[in-house]
């Protein structure tokens, strides 16, 4: 029964590598300064009081280390790291066999915590609260609850939707942290740590490229690494230089800013498709043959943070620097003022 629940990102080669370029602690972790300098301190006070750690909720969008940062909660305090999902627990059953198997110390990690159904939520908060599991016995009148007690354990959940939590579950949470993306010198640092772990050539240059296409994300930071290796290997001299890595990149239609494809078709769809009016989220999922969430949670942070795209009240609208970009000149309204004011409505 639990290992169905237990769900783990490790199937795929590229997994495997992925999970062998984790840090295991916050010392080997690198950047999220803020967020590390807080759990180093609250990790520090529960071992003193021997305490396990207060329940944590990571949010940000996916590919920023939530997993990899609740695994050093583990390794840091000592305990066994499980990992399971929102989607993966359907019945309060699951997740009450989930937590009467922990131990004492144990790290419970569910992402996506937010596609929680509503029974499973009703499991958790006496579990969190109180370390406790309320069984009910019997049917009809004659029903009665039992409660069992359970290890202390310390939950961490992770989200890219903090927005979509109940609040009585993000209430139940002592530790709230949010991860953002990274700096270009950052990703550059993981790079240079991931190609030593991987036996990969590298030089400065070529891991300078690749951090500042990685779209301020480890997980496509080391994604990208893998493959200009294959392309060095295949077309260089196995060495990833500048040269190497601005081919390579090329040729995976990644652009200068970290933009794919689909960045690309989502910003010419609003351009071109819907001449730069306001355009809902489903829309443009329709019109690009995109699925709205992966639009939401994985193309629109960094199309957002490059200021490429503003969200209104009307819906999405390009803005001069994605027309920039694109190598368009925007239309006459979206002058500075009339932009501001689309955005105000
Ligand atoms: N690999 C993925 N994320 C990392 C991080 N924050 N520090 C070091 N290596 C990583």
């Amino acid at each position: 029964m639990e290992d169905r629940l237990l769900t783990s990102s490790l199937r795929e080669e590229d997994a495997q590598t992925e999970y062998s370029l984790r840090p295991r602690t916050l010392n080997e972790y690198i950047g999220q300064t803020d967020v590390k300098e807080h759990m180093r301190i609250y990790i520090q006070a529960a071992k003193l009081r021997g305490e396990p750690l207060d329940h944590a909720l990571l949010y940000g969008p996916p590919g920023l280390g939530k997993t990899t940062l609740a695994a050093i909660i583990a390794n840091e305090m000592g305990g066994n790291l499980r990992i399971t999902s929102g989607p993966a627990i359907t019945h309060a059953g699951d997740l009450a066999a989930l937590l009467t198997n922990l131990a004492p110390g144990d790290v419970l990690f569910i992402d996506e915590i937010h596609r929680l159904n509503a029974n499973v939520e009703e499991v958790l908060y006496p579990a969190m609260e109180d370390f406790a599991l309320d069984i009910i016995i019997g049917k009809g009148p004659g029903a009665r609850s039992v409660r069992l007690d359970l290890p202390r354990f310390t939950l961490v959940g992770a989200t890219t939707r903090m927005g979509l939590l109940t609040s009585p579950l993000r209430d139940r949470f002592g530790i709230k942290e949010q991860l953002a993306m990274y700096a270009p010198e950052d990703l550059c640092t993981i790079v240079t740590r991931s190609a030593g772990i991987l036996h990969i050539d590298i030089d400065y240059e070529g891991a300078i490229e690749i951090a500042s296409r990685a779209r301020g994300t480890p997980r496509i930071a080391n994604r990208l690494l893998r493959r200009v290796r294959d392309f060095a290997q295949v077309m260089g001299n196995g060495v990833v230089d500048i040269l190497a890595a601005q081919q390579g990149l090329n040729m995976l239609g990644v652009d200068e800013l970290g933009l794919d494809q689909v960045d690309r078709r989502v910003l010419t769809t609003m351009i071109d498709k819907f001449l730069g009016r306001p355009v809902g989220l489903e829309t443009l999922a329709a019109a690009t043959g995109e699925d709205s969430t992966t639009i939401e949670d994985v193309y629109e942070p960094y199309l957002l943070q490059l200021g490429f795209i503003a969200r209104t009240p009307r819906g999405r609208i390009a803005m001069p620097a994605a027309y920039a970009h694109l190598g368009l000149t925007p239309p006459k309204d979206m002058q500075q003022d009339s932009v501001q004011a689309k955005m105000d409505i």
